[in-house]
């Protein structure tokens, strides 16, 4: 048995040279707090509506963000692939467009694992990922301070689509805010150009770093949002398990279907559940009836061209705009400047 020896004497392991103070410990600040009355209220909402309408961040619970986790590991679905093959490829280059960084600033960053990959390239002076909720940063947040001693991490659970306005201790030169993974797209562009501005507004003298989503054939879409194994099927029904265990309903999985479908009008994937017989979904106070095939919005998932997110970007008042693609064109990273 091996015994963990602790005999060396201290003198020995003093290192000659003083290393730098190391960065204070990692800072936790829960902003953003949802109470469950307002939480049913935007359910209820959405359910009462002709065109009943569930939004797309229920789809995130436990099982929802594990099936999430599954989705990127589809053949079909290519997002995913694509903008890991884009900083494979270029992020050396991107972080070079993007200028020096002083504070690295992650929008949606989970399990923080596509910034660590940057951070060997950006060398930041802090960190600062955000999410809805500090819980899910902890793991990563340990993770990252053990291998950037030095790196001052400040981690945010704020819903960054409704309020981006940072604390103070968030430096505010050089910042650059980092968002892959084409989220943006669930917002319509309206939305999405304010959430540009509203970027753009925290960020005097840094830069932006986004994934997109690009247009492309149907053919290669909806297979994306639909495929054969049932994983995207099974992502979009857990919302209503989930809804069930918000709202105390009774909606019976079985009586709905999934459908994806690229509405080219929109340049959007749309994701529904769609009623296989007619039925009645109840809940304590309240009740909405569903005609067979009456369908359920549950996400929206806006494709761009590029010339046309460029021009977002600079309406947001954002400018040296350049983008890298992987081999097939079919996903994005831009980088701009403040
Ligand atoms: C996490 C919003 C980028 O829109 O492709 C995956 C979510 N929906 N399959 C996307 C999703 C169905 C995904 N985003």
């Amino acid at each position: 048995m091996r015994v963990p020896s602790y005999s060396s004497s201290a003198v020995d392991t003093i290192p000659t040279v003083a290393p730098a103070a190391p960065a204070p410990e990692p800072r936790f600040h829960q902003r953003h707090v949802e109470t469950t009355d307002t939480v049913r209220k935007e359910l209820l909402d959405g359910l009462a509506k002709e065109q009943a309408h569930i939004s797309p961040k229920f789809l995130y619970d436990e099982l929802g963000s594990s099936l999430f986790t599954a989705i990127t590991l589809l053949d079909e679905y290519y997002p995913t692939r694509c903008e890991n093959e884009i900083f494979a490829k270029h992020s050396a280059d991107i972080v070079a467009h993007a200028g020096p960084v002083h504070t690295l600033i992650d929008l949606g960053a989970g399990d923080c694992a596509k910034a660590e990959r940057l951070l060997a390239h950006v060398r930041p002076a802090q960190y600062v990922p955000i999410d809805i909720s500090v819980d899910y940063l902890k793991a990563a947040v340990k993770r990252i301070a053990d291998h950037y001693p030095d790196l001052e991490i400040s981690a945010l659970g704020m819903d960054f689509f409704n309020d981006l306005s940072l604390p103070a201790e968030v430096h505010a030169e050089r910042r650059a805010f980092f968002y892959p993974g084409s989220s943006i797209g669930n917002l319509p562009p309206e939305q999405a150009a304010d959430l540009l501005a509203n970027i753009r507004r925290q960020c005097a003298d840094g830069a932006l770093i986004i994934g997109v989503d690009l247009v492309k054939a149907r053919e290669i879409l909806e297979p994306a949002y639909d495929d054969a194994v049932g994983v995207t099927a099974a992502f979009n029904l857990n919302m209503l398990r989930h809804v069930n265990k918000i709202l105390g309903s009774d909606f019976n999985l079985a009586q709905w279907q999934h459908l994806a479908c690229f509405n080219e009008a929109r340049s959007r994937m749309e994701m529904h559940l769609r009623a296989r017989v007619a039925t009645t979904v109840r809940w304590p106070g309240g009740e909405r009836s569903f005609k067979e095939g009456e369908r359920i919005h549950t996400e929206d998932s806006y494709k761009y061209r590029p010339h046309a997110f460029k021009a977002m970007l600079s309406r947001a008042g954002f400018g040296q705009i350049r983008y890298w693609t992987d081999e097939r064109e079919w996903f994005a990273v831009f980088c701009a400047r403040a």
